[in-house]
């Protein structure tokens, strides 16, 4: 392969900028009660002892057949964790812990609705509507082992029961945001092969109780467009028992589970005992380019890697209360909300909407009700919470003892302000980087171990050895202040297998470009390429640019997108960056820097000279930006990313494309006529 051209942006010698944080050490009284304390870890996850060291996650797990090859690479890069072996997740979820935990809350329901009812479903009740659902599938669906079954679910427990009982039958599962159209749901329908969907009719978002059913409809006749057929759609009530949609019900089609599962009340089904390597789910991711890419998870090694992660890193104890505050319709929800913390048996929380619904305080209401003091979210949340309600967590009489940062980099000034103002300078932050694909955390600090640094994510976690390469697949050694491309080199239980249906796009994709030999079955020649850029601090710590095309290049000066918004934010009045490269004839390209200020700021010349202020003084006269916009909001993902790429059609006069998925179409609107003006 070694001749390939590749034309891609090269990573190669990215001028970093930015100083090295200091470390911030947890306290004395959280390594003291830590799950992780043994700093031998690391050595006991050394490349030496690749890959016999993951026995000990596997370990974790309740087997009904022990497996006899830890790793099987005989199709490399496809591999096969703990082969022979054969379990049960929802068994592992569940089941397991009802001899000694039955009435222990296995999830707190928050709806969005202050006024209605928490509810908290203990594993004895999980473990019933589960059976019950599995039931409902096997029997009025039809449905068996290895079939696809779309769910279109947003924040409720029906969510994770319906996952479980899946899970409980070996059907698998390809959950879409409840957040996303019904087009995009009837996408994921084609490509999957599933015949059912599993829906809900209606949840809360912002005050709103909105009509979800309609998206049903929606999906099922662009799948069929497509040429994939749906027989049953299944719909959950948001209130058993009344219908809160007001789309007709489809004869003969659509069902509600609250009725069908009268049936089946009392039902019991055996957890089926699946090969380890047998696909769990499927969870779709989109690319910059090209269609939305089925990552198929495996059983044995993504439950190994969730629940090892969860007790060591997420650090939940037996009887701590547990929120992240992610989408169970995102990877980070399927691994951090239900299937790691419900193997450790953990009481793990459901918010069904917004965060600052109905005001900024509402977090923290949650969390001093609840007494949660494990939390976990993302930096898009952190910015929010820091631009509309700074003074919100403070009146609140919770307390953190560990927090998680997850999703982009997040910026040291954001990350001191969760760190003292969120955590109340007590709790120990893990910033976990990873992705859809990999299953669970590749690089954070294993927290009682290994001290904080802001906007580092930390070491590879232990058994992940990371490498980054330049372009031409030399290494960038650690310490260099160079970035490139980041690589695993090595597999991991918890990577995915390959993208449904389509081998070749995930070799090409994520191997190719420095696998040194092609035909080879051993896992040291098939490096996996992240798309990560990233620099590797002298003590090992990662610290994440962004996506390999969030690199700008300025007269030939590379500069990560989020170095440029990190010096931003460095200004007071500033709560949002974004940066994003505009064509130039003569430097090739110089940045355009889009601001959202905090509250109780007012958009002035003064401040948007202070941005280019910041930049020129942490970076350079280089990272001046062209023009400095101070916008009301950024436009952003349903997830909370903020859309680069819209900013930079706006700022380059170009077709800004569909905006209808983000979560505020209308603030393109408005950041575009300030533009063209
Ligand atoms: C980014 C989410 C910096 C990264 C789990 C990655 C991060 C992409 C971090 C995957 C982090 C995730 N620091 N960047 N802690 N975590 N990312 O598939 O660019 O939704 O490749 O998985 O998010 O996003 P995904």
């Amino acid at each position: 392969m070694a001749e390939k051209e590749y034309t891609e942006t090269s990573e190669a010698q990215i001028a970093v900028h930015w100083g090295e944080e200091g470390y911030y050490m947890p306290s004395v009284k959280f390594i003291a009660q830590a799950n992780m304390t043994d700093e031998s870890i690391y050595d006991r996850f050394s490349m030496d002892n690749f890959p016999d060291c993951f026995k000990e996650y596997a370990d974790l797990l309740d087997w009904y057949k022990y497996w006899d090859e830890i790793l099987d690479t005989s199709d490399a890069p496809c591999y096969k964790w703990f082969k022979g072996g054969l379990l049960n997740v929802s068994y592992n979820c569940i089941d397991r812990h009802l001899a000694g935990n039955s009435n222990k809350t296995a999830i707190h329901f928050v709806p969005e609705l202050e006024e209605e009812k928490i509810e908290h479903v203990t594993y004895r009740e999980l473990w019933v509507r589960v059976n019950e659902m599995a039931a409902v599938l096997l029997d009025f669906c039809g449905l068996k082992t290895g079939d696809r079954v779309t769910l279109h679910l947003p924040m409720l427990p029906d969510l994770p029961v319906t996952m479980l009982a899946c899970a409980r039958l070996g059907i698998i599962h390809s959950q879409v945001f409840g957040g996303f159209s019904g087009s995009a749901c009837g996408d994921r329908i084609t490509d999957s092969g599933s015949s059912v969907l599993i829906t809900m009719d209606a949840y809360y978002r912002g005050g709103k109780l909105l009509n979800h059913k309609q998206k049903a409809d929606e999906a099922v006749g662009i799948a069929e467009k497509h040429g994939q057929k749906v027989d049953k759609v299944l719909i959950w009530q948001r209130y058993p028992g009344k219908y809160s949609a007001s789309t007709p019900m489809v004869e003969g089609r659509d069902f509600f589970v609250n009725e069908v599962i009268k049936d089946y009340y009392g039902a019991r089904v055996e957890p089926v005992k699946m090969p380890a390597e047998a696909p769990l789910f499927l969870m779709y991711t989109s690319g910059t380019t090209g269609k939305p890419k089925g990552c198929q998870h495996d059983t044995g090694g993504y439950l190994a890697c969730v629940t090892a992660t969860s007790k060591y890193v997420q650090d939940i104890h037996p009887e701590d209360v547990y929120w992240c505050m992610a989408d169970i319709g995102w990877i980070t929800g399927h691994s951090y909300i239900v299937y790691g913390p419900l193997s450790i048996c953990a009481s793990t929380v459901i918010y069904e909407g917004i965060p600052t619904y109905p005001d900024a305080g509402r977090c923290w209401r949650i969390a001093q009700d609840l007494g949660v003091n494990i939390f976990h979210t993302a930096p898009t949340a952190i910015r929010a919470f820091r631009k509309t309600g700074p003074e919100e967590p403070a009146k609140y009489n919770y307390e953190f003892k560990h927090m998680t940062t997850v999703g982009e980099p997040i910026e040291p000034e954001v990350w001191k302000w969760y760190y003292e103002v969120v955590g109340k300078g007590k709790a120990v932050i893990v910033d976990t980087w990873w992705q859809t694909e990999t299953g669970g955390f590749l690089c954070s600090t294993i927290p009682a171990i290994k001290p904080m640094k802001p906007g580092s994510a930390g070491p590879g976690m232990p058994g992940i050895h990371c490498i980054i390469y330049d372009d031409k697949g030399n290494e960038v050694p650690p310490g260099k202040g160079i970035a490139g491309n980041l690589c695993i080199r090595n597999p991991w239980p918890g990577m995915f297998q390959t993208i449904w249906g389509d081998r070749d796009r995930f070799v090409r994709q994520y191997f190719e470009k420095y696998c040194k030999d092609s035909s080879s079955k051993d896992w040291r020649d098939w490096p996996y390429l992240t798309g990560d850029a990233a620099m590797m601090a002298e003590d090992g710590y990662v610290r994440i640019l962004g996506r390999i095309d969030d690199v700008i290049n300025v007269s030939g000066h590379r500069l990560g997108t989020k170095e440029l918004e990190s010096a931003a934010l460095v200004v007071e009045e500033v709560a949002e960056a974004a940066v994003v490269p505009i064509r130039h004839d003569i430097k090739g390209v110089e940045p355009d820097i889009y601001v959202a200020l905090k509250p109780g700021y007012e958009p002035s010349e003064e401040i948007a000279q202070k941005v280019n202020a910041a930049l020129v003084r942490e970076i350079g006269p280089i990272a001046k930006a062209r023009k400095v916009w101070i916008v009301p909001d950024m436009p952003k993902t349903r997830s909370g990313k903020i859309m680069r790429r819209v900013l930079a059609a706006i700022s380059n006069k170009s077709d800004v494309g569909d905006t209808m998925t983000l979560a505020n179409p209308e603030v393109v609107e408005d950041i575009k006529k300030m533009v063209e003006n």
